[in-house]
């Protein structure tokens, strides 16, 4: 057996697989067992009760899902009460991922997951900032650096910031947030999308746009993560269209410390488990004994001296 336990930030994890925010439930232990994930990462909870967006909320793309959910949620009090206890029976650290239109709303939410039981929080800054004319807060620096610094002030519990693509400099992103407190950045939300039904002229989300994620992201997520990794030091956590060993390999060999797993989940409910099962065989095979031993091992290519490119040129 390969040793597959890496560390994220101040959260020693078995393994560096673990589901991504929105994409699961507690219903998954139907089909898996909870306990050989990584972590468990709920979905994102806010301060209030929301019912969410207009249907129809989901859109299939030939490369990927459109979502445009709107954080449907019965608020911090239902969380606490309910979802916490439900994952806490399981062995994983429990990710809590939240969200606030406000500062204030994010930490005061922080310190009540966390009295509540919640190992880890993951901020899922790509909310509007209703103090910012409902700019998300993840794709400023400056804003970032805000509510980063004021959920470091409400909790000390493992705190992971999740970035958004959407972002003009995710890299630029990634080190406020390091520079604020953050003690990981998870690489990233969803890239905003649209689709046309052609015969009714209507989008094909009630919101009209919505965020892409799946197989189609993977490259632009993995870029992201890879600048991110050279950008800052504290861990990186890639997500975006991984649904195979290989695509976490991906992930991984480019630095990110661990990887979430999202859209892969919905089309075959045993996804993680295959991945992590893959990525034991894959190491054993090639006598890794590390996962660690991995991670961020991408090999530069060399530059042809010039010799060799006029050889290649003349070819
Ligand atoms: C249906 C759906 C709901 C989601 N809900 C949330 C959410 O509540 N909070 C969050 O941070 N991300 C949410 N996401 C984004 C995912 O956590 C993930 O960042 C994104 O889907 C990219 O990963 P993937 O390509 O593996 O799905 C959601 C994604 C989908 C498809």
């Amino acid at each position: 057996m390969t040793d597959l336990a890496v560390d994220v930030g101040r959260c020693l994890l078995a393994n560096p697989v673990m589901p991504a925010s929105g994409t699961f439930s507690e219903a998954l232990a139907d089909a898996i067992d909870l306990d050989r994930l990584g972590a468990l990462v709920a979905k994102t909870v806010m301060p209030e009760k929301r019912a969410g967006n207009a249907l129809p909320r989901v859109a299939e793309t030939p490369m990927g899902m459109l979502n445009s959910i709107g954080i449907p949620c019965k608020g911090p009090e239902a969380f606490v009460q309910h979802t916490i206890p439900a994952f806490k029976r399981y062995r994983p650290p429990f990710v809590a991922s939240i969200s606030a239109g406000t500062v204030r709303g994010f930490a005061d939410l922080a310190a009540q997951v966390v009295a509540g039981g919640a190992d880890v929080v993951e901020a899922n800054i790509s909310c509007p900032n209703l103090e910012a004319d409902g700019h998300a807060f993840a794709v400023s620096p400056k804003a970032t650096a805000r509510v980063v610094q004021a959920l470091r002030a409400a909790t000390d519990a493992p705190l992971w910031a999740k970035l958004s693509p959407n972002a003009p400099n995710i890299a630029e992103v990634a080190m406020a947030a390091e520079a604020a407190g953050a003690d990981a950045v998870v690489v990233a939300n969803t890239i905003l999308g649209m689709a046309i039904d052609v015969e009714r002229r209507r989008t094909r989300l009630g919101a009209g746009m919505g965020g892409l994620s799946g197989p189609a992201i993977k490259p632009i997520v993995l870029r992201m993560t890879y600048q991110c990794v050279r950008a800052v030091r504290i861990p990186v956590i890639g997500c975006g269209g991984i649904a195979t060993a290989a695509d976490a390999l991906e992930f991984l060999i480019a630095g990110a410390r661990a990887v979430q797993v999202g859209t892969a989940t919905f089309r075959h409910p045993t996804t993680m488990i295959r991945i992590l099962d893959d990525l034991d065989a894959w190491c054993r095979e090639r006598g890794i004994a590390r996962i660690t031993d991995v991670i961020g091992t991408l090999e530069p290519f060399e530059t042809p001296q010039l010799e060799a490119a006029e050889d290649l040129a003349a070819e």
